[in-house]
């Protein structure tokens, strides 16, 4: 039997979505590998296509794992119910279409992951779908651009790069009372640390290639709603045609079942070495949530539990070559896209370039930092490295 009852959220994330006496008592389901589902019968078959059939019935709809990582994820959250997508964009695009068609209007923070906006101002503009980018830190200002045509706020928090802590309960009041579906990017909380349904979110979107899988070895997304609009999601992504290998569900699976552990590491690793970087002479500023002198930190303290290991650091302004050269000095800091996995990264943030809403006025050199589960004094160490070159390579231009 599945667990029943009332339980804190570290047994949740333990224990939600098994079943083992539905399968000889082993702990974890089974990775099923399907695509055909067969019926012994034209009235079996007939039965798995009415409305409440709660089988299965093709691949690509979902088999017994897809549902427990599915439950499994919704229980963190506290949604309704969860859908896997094969990539956490994957998971944006489809949770936006569920929502809009032409002649629409959506609402983007401006501090959205990237390719948030190579989607509006490309694709969705070529359907008739138009965007209007705001100001992260516009709170309940939001109610100023919301317009009739208006479908979709979308959230995210803390913004990609630049780390911005939105007022989501400001902006969903003022997104509801226009009837308006709010749509959350909760990746960097794991969907733990910031408890989006609570706060007025309909739709969590996580990226779960990133903490959720937690390993860097699978790509994932998910789509968590409320009751009133998961069915909006579900029929959206039976429509688009996506469908999640089994193997892959299967590591997000196995990851969830130590995120809580992992994600209090990094947040322990990521707080010292921020705390750390905030001293040294070549940083302009730390821009991680969890810090005193972060603008952000009294709503991230009000409404998150925690922090993950993703922060940026602001160089102050130097050669490209000194910046360079503090980047190829990193040893234990490798250079990559993606994050959440166990290990360190370090990469310059670019993006911040396209902003519209509110432009990146500054000079010095962004890098985004994921501070992963090694001891956090040698990422110090390393980082101290990659300092002393800068400033040396610097020096010489
Ligand atoms: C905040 C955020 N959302 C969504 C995504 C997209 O996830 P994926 O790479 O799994 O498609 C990313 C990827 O970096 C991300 O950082």
């Amino acid at each position: 039997m599945a667990l029943k009852g009332t339980f804190r959220p570290d047994t949740i994330i333990t224990h939600a979505g098994l079943d083992p006496e539905a399968n000889h008592g082993i702990v974890n389901p089974p990775v099923y590998h399907a695509s055909t589902i067969t019926f012994p019968s034209v009235a079996a078959w007939d039965e798995a296509h009415k409305p409440d059939f709660k089988g299965y019935i093709y691949g690509r709809y979902g088999t017994p794992t897809h549902r427990a990582f599915g439950e499994a994820v919704a229980a963190v959250e506290g949604g309704a119910g969860c859908i896997a997508f094969p990539s956490g964009f994957a998971a944006v695009v489809g949770a936006i279409l569920a929502f809009v068609k032409t002649g629409d209007h959506i609402l983007m923070v401006d501090s959205a992951y990237f390719p948030n906006r190579r989607l509006c101002d490309n694709f969705l503009k070529n359907m008739g779908i138009e965007t209007t980018y705001y100001d992260p830190l516009i709170g309940g200002g939001i109610r100023d651009l919301i317009r009739p045509n208006t479908k979709i706020v979308y959230t995210e928090s803390p913004g990609t790069g630049t780390f911005e802590i939105q007022d989501i309960p400001a902006i969903a009041e003022e997104a509801h009372k226009k009837g308006c579906v709010v749509l959350m990017d909760n990746t960097w909380s794991g969907g733990m640390f910031f408890n989006a349904f609570k706060h007025g979110v309909d739709v969590s979107i996580q990226a779960a290639t990133k903490y959720i899988v937690g390993h860097s070895d699978a790509m994932l997304g998910t789509v968590t709603a409320n009751a009133a609009n998961l069915p909006a999601v579900e029929a959206g992504f039976k429509a688009l045609g996506y469908s999640v290998g089994p193997d892959d569900v299967y590591l997000g699976l196995r990851g969830l079942r130590t995120m809580h552990v992992r994600l209090r590491q990094h947040q322990e690793n990521a707080i010292k070495v921020a705390n750390w970087l905030e001293s040294q002479p070549e940083v302009a500023r730390v821009l991680c949530p969890a810090l005193e002198s972060f603008p952000g930190h009294k709503l991230w303290k009000r409404d998150f539990t925690g922090a993950s290991g993703l922060f940026s650091v602001l160089l102050k302004e130097r050669p490209k070559a000194a910046v360079d050269a503090f980047l190829d000095t990193l040893k234990i800091f490798r250079m990559g896209a993606s994050w959440g996995g166990y290990e360190s990264l370090a990469l310059p943030v670019s993006n911040v370039l396209h902003r519209s809403a509110v432009p990146w006025t500054e000079k010095g050199a962004l890098i985004r930092l994921h501070i992963g589960l090694e001891d956090a004094d040698d990422l110090i160490a390393d980082l101290q490295a990659g300092l002393s070159k800068l400033t040396q390579v610097a020096k010489a231009a």
